[in-house]
């Protein structure tokens, strides 16, 4: 491992399937990053579970603990900070940052979506390709920008929709390809922060 690993938040608000993934990568021997923290603003979030089960530094930060956005977006930082964070990778983190933080963390937070953006920004995109009828999905790995979804990319796969295709295969699916995706991004994002 490189001398100066990168140190690693994952925000997480649910399952935690990208988060199990980042965290096994990040484990493998040849990646030069730690994971710090975990951040979860879910009480319910089942990747909390894991983080519990395997010993992963985690905060749970609920948002409906907090008045407004700035206020939880500061209790965010304060727990980055504090973890000394290099780089942030939001893995199914549902909750809209303000702009005051990403533009903190510009270029050093990154966010993986469930579709080929610059289409489908937000939520329900399997339903969304569905009722369009588009033969292709899949997902994005991209730098974070204030505003919703938008960014440079960094990694993007895809998947063809078949006839027979639902919500949930549509999930399943681009599902597979995230977990591919995101490593590979995670992997260009080192490089470029270790020059
Ligand atoms: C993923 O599809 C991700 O792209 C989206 O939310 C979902 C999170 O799933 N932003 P998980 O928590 O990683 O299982």
């Amino acid at each position: 491992m490189a001398s100066n690993p990168t140190r690693i938040a994952i925000l997480f608000s649910g399952t935690g399937t990208n988060l199990k993934n980042l965290v096994a990568h990040i484990l493998a021997e040849n990646v030069a990053a730690t994971l710090e923290l975990a951040i979860c603003n879910r009480p319910d979030a089942k990747g909390l579970e894991f983080c519990r089960d395997n010993n992963i530094p985690h905060e749970l930060i609920d948002h409906t603990n907090y008045s407004d956005r700035a206020e939880f977006d500061a209790a965010m930082q304060t727990a980055l900070q504090a973890a000394n964070i290099d780089l942030i990778c939001a893995a199914g983190f549902m909750r809209l940052l303000t702009p005051e933080f990403v533009r903190h963390w510009q270029d050093r937070i990154i966010n993986i979506h469930p579709s080929l953006l610059p289409a489908y920004k937000g939520l329900h995109t399997h339903r969304r390709v569905l009722e369009a009828g588009d033969k292709t999905h899949g997902c994005t790995v991209h730098m974070m920008r204030p505003e919703m979804d938008e960014g440079p990319i960094l990694v993007q796969r895809q998947i063809d929709v078949l006839p027979d295709d639902t919500e949930d295969t549509l999930a399943a699916r681009v599902m597979e390809q995230e977990l591919i995706a995101y490593p590979e991004a995670l992997d260009m994002m080192l490089a470029r922060l270790q020059g």
